[in-house]
């Protein structure tokens, strides 16, 4: 077993200025829609930050109704609002109230929380620690998500996708993300698809792609995905590819990328511009090239 560090929380900045760490924080995550949630008192804290993400090329929305101990109505309000801003980073200003709120408005990527789960299980640096994380995440989620966006009030669902993206988030420090992340960046930063929305599209055809390489570790995502195992591994993992294409369904995403206003014509250009995500890519259990790349956005435009 090769020696980890296991960092919890993976960031932490306390301190007089911190703002402008914040900012800069932001600004390298290199997602242009950013929606800032907080609360009236801090109308000028808030306003400081969005004036500098504005000049730094972000798009900017500001929710500032936070007011009081958090509601559900009031959480409702806030994700309509998130939504319509089609937000790609969530960022809450503020105490107890709007940190939950925000967090709650953020970690509703149930997609991306899985994906985080199954790109560090199939990970080429996957390890024993993190295994089991990822594993109870992606079985939380075979269970819960579709339940959780169906039934918005069932809270053992949304408890249980609530743990699973703990789960998603543990295994992003040690192992991280791989080829699904690494294409679904382009999506994010030139067509602005919100970032859990891109990882769902992608998530099946990259799945696929990366089965041939790792089976038994592709098929054990797959068993955890309720998928019954069949005398091959590879088969069975191809059955989990249609398991998460079908759970992306079952949760409203509509799976051609053109219906989020790309064109055809964009995928030369998305697929050089994931080349360029290296620190992702090395971790992918598949080597992938541009071609590659090309044969996975194509393929994400012939869904129905
Ligand atoms: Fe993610």
């Amino acid at each position: 077993m090769r020696t980890i560090t296991f960092l919890q929380p993976n960031r932490l900045t306390i301190g007089f200025g911190c703002v402008a760490e914040c900012i800069s924080y932001v600004q390298g995550l290199n997602r242009p829609a950013v929606h800032i949630i907080s609360s009236p008192s801090l109308w000028t804290t808030m306003t400081e930050i969005g004036s500098s993400l504005i000049g730094s090329g972000c798009i900017v929305s500001i929710d500032a109704g936070i007011n009081a101990e958090p509601t559900i109505s009031m959480f409702e309000q806030a994700v309509a609002k998130a939504r319509d801003a089609k937000a790609a980073c969530v960022l809450g200003i503020g105490g107890g109230s709007v940190l939950d709120i925000a967090k709650l408005v953020a970690a509703s990527t149930g997609l991306d929380a899985l994906t985080h789960c199954i790109e560090a299980y199939t990970n080429k640096f996957a390890h024993p620690l993190v295994d089991v994380y990822a594993l109870q995440g992606i079985s939380l989620c075979h269970q819960f998500l579709a339940r959780a966006v169906r039934q918005p009030d069932d809270l053992e669902a949304r408890e249980g996708m609530s743990l699973a993206s703990l789960y998603g988030g543990l295994c992003l420090g040690p192992v991280n993300t791989a080829a699904v992340h690494a294409l679904a960046y382009p999506l994010g930063g030139e067509f602005h698809v919100p970032h859990g929305l891109s990882n769902a599209l992608l998530l099946s055809h990259v799945f696929r792609f990366n089965a041939q390489a790792t089976p038994d570790r592709h098929a054990a995502v797959a068993i955890a995905m309720g998928v019954r195992p069949s005398a091959d591994a590879l088969d069975t993992a191809y059955l989990g590819a249609d398991r998460l294409k079908q759970l992306a369904t079952d949760c409203g995403v509509l799976t051609d990328l053109s219906r989020y206003k790309v064109d055809l014509s964009a995928i030369p250009g998305m697929a050089k511009s994931a080349m360029t995500v290296t620190r992702l890519l090395k971790n992918n259990p598949r080597d992938i090239d541009e071609a590659a790349c090309l044969k996975i956005y194509s393929e994400c435009f012939q869904e129905q």
